[in-house]
């Protein structure tokens, strides 16, 4: 019997509650305090009301709530679990020395890079055919704290310094906009194409707020909805929930893979099968290139007939901080870069190339029907991961403590660990430089940040000013150089999505002229 399942007994059994603290008991104690007391200890939590005695009426009654919406007598086991499968060792765990992870097998994949002409035109043809026919549905993954940003708002806000300065919301706003205009070009029909975004206790008010400012970007209102993950309390390594607060709980969301809990809450699983929605695309908030909703990507999930699908870009290097996408045990799973093995991430094949390079880049598909099958059979089987993090708490005395270094634990779930229930799993390669460029880090990491963001925006969108025909020079009438390039001077250029989705139509603007930077096509 462990330490949890022993005290639950013994609580059950009748065994003594510790008194309430000094001060709790004025009034007597109300028989919901009771249950709520017995619950605790059962559960080895008593500690959560140390301070209820020095509690105003409304902070117990936060704290009461915060307790109810707990699943507290499944807190120990979950972090057990999740830290026994985070061992060295463990037989079949995918990132542990001796398991099996294979890329996956040819004809599971598809390209934006190595496919034919006559493929690539039948599958975004098909993928805007599904936008035309409004049977899509775009989400959004924008409930993580952001905290290596460093930023005290939801990432989505951030204004990466473009000329437009448009915030990444707005971007991909703005990129759902022109997707349902070039469906409706192709195909003669304008479908809806709702927008879903997940967000978390402290991203929701921050995000519908600048929405409601910006009129929605342009979308329509009854297409955007936002909609809550969970929160769950922070633990300490044995187990115990951690007071941020005399009258909170510490709790932190439970991870993107929260979404399919939040999918069935939130009652947006129910509102999509009502619109007639089929498909899915789920994408992370903090990749400026993001294509959200790709016809492309689409198209060829749906051809191929998959119910779940991810689009990855090829691993620059062993230590690059992104999961890999492969078989282990015959199901497509994704080890993220924290839990791969140092062998195995180095790992070469025969042509030079990382064995495992297929890089997640957290864009994913789904058909509604898969998602309803994880939401009610899958969901409750999706492993907690383990992150060791600084949580700040009060002491035993109900002092604040900043701790210097990790002192507790923060459980989240994965949204890519349901691609092992998929039936027919796909992934689709494209080019980094096209579709991947990840805001994680502040400038001063150098990588995956504010400005390398900004660049790798411009540089695209001088290819496909070039690719249409258009020249960028500088005052010697050179070729300017390319945004990518870092200088005191870099060559400005920017596009807006309402012109230009992936390169398409620019050649009225730009075919056969000359530019100096800064080249701006703005919003028509
Ligand atoms: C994620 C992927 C990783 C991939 C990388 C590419 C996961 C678990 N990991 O890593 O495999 O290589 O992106 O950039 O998907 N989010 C929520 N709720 C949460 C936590 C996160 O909505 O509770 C959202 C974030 O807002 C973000 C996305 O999920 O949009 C990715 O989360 P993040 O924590 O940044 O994941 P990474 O570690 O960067």
């Amino acid at each position: 019997m462990g330490d949890q399942e022993a005290a639950h007994g013994a609580a059950a059994a009748g065994a003594a509650l510790p008194p309430l603290p000094p001060g709790s008991e004025e009034g007597g104690c109300p028989p919901w305090l009771e249950a709520l007391r017995r619950r605790l200890h059962g559960c080895g939590q008593q500690h959560a009301l140390a301070f209820w005695g020095e509690l105003a009426g409304p902070q117990r009654e936060a704290l009461a709530r915060e307790l109810a919406e707990a699943d507290l007598e499944a807190l120990r086991p979950s972090l057990h679990k999740a830290v026994a499968a985070g061992q060295p060792g463990q037989p079949g765990q995918p990132g542990q020395p001796g398991a099996a992870l294979e890329p996956l097998p040819e004809e599971l994949c598809g390209s934006s890079i190595a496919s034919d002409p006559e493929s690539l035109r039948d599958w975004e043809q098909h993928g805007l055919l599904q936008v035309a026919e409004g049977r899509v549905a775009i989400v959004l993954l924008a409930g993580g704290q952001g905290t290596r940003l460093g930023v005290p708002y939801p990432k989505g806000l951030y204004d990466v310094g473009l000329p437009s300065h448009k915030p990444l919301l707005q971007l991909q706003a703005q990129r759902i906009l022109r997707l349902q205009r070039l469906a409706e070009e192709r195909h003669g029909k304008r479908g809806a194409l709702p927008w879903y975004i997940m967000t978390s206790g402290h991203t929701r008010e921050p995000t519908l707020a600048f929405l409601r400012e910006h009129g929605f970007l342009g979308l329509c209102e009854d297409d955007v909805r936002l909609f809550e993950q969970r929160q769950i309390p922070a633990l300490t390594p044995d187990g115990k929930v951690i007071l941020e607060t005399r009258g909170r709980l510490a709790r932190a969301p439970d991870g993107n893979g929260g979404l399919y809990r939040a999918l069935g809450d939130s009652g947006v699983l129910a509102d999509m099968e009502a619109r007639g929605v089929r498909y899915v695309h789920a994408y992370c908030v903090d990749n400026v290139l993001a294509r959200v909703g790709d016809p492309l990507f689409l198209g060829f999930c749906v051809r191929k007939g998959a119910d779940c699908g991810a689009k990855v870009v090829e691993k620059q290097s062993p230590g690059e901080a992104v999961g890999v996408l492969c078989l282990a045990d015959g199901r497509a799973r994704v080890v993220e870069y924290t839990e791969l093995g140092d062998e195995q991430a180095r790992e070469r094949d025969h042509s030079g190339r990382l064995r495992l390079r297929a890089g997640n880049i957290c864009v994913h598909h789904f058909t509604l029907d898969f998602l309803k099958l994880v939401v009610r059979e899958f969901e409750p089987q999706l492993p907690f991961h383990v992150a060791h993090k600084k949580i700040a708490h009060v002491d035993e005395s109900g002092n604040r403590v900043e701790p210097t270094k990790p002192n507790g634990i923060k459980m989240e779930k994965f949204v890519f660990d349901v691609f092992p229930f998929a039936k027919k799993f796909v992934q689709f390669e494209v080019r980094r430089e096209d579709e991947f460029s990840p805001l994680k880090n502040s400038d001063s990491a150098g990588v995956d940040c504010p400005s390398s963001s900004r660049r790798h925006q411009m540089a695209l969108h001088y290819r496909w000013i070039q690719g249409a025909g258009g020249r960028i020079v500088d005052e010697q009438g050179n070729d300017a150089p390319s945004p990518a390039e870092e200088s005191e001077t870099p060559t400005i250029c920017e596009i807006s999505p309402l012109i230009s989705y992936s390169g398409e139509g620019l050649e009225s603007h730009v075919k056969g002229r000359t530019f100096r930077s800064p080249v701006i096509l703005g919003d028509p």
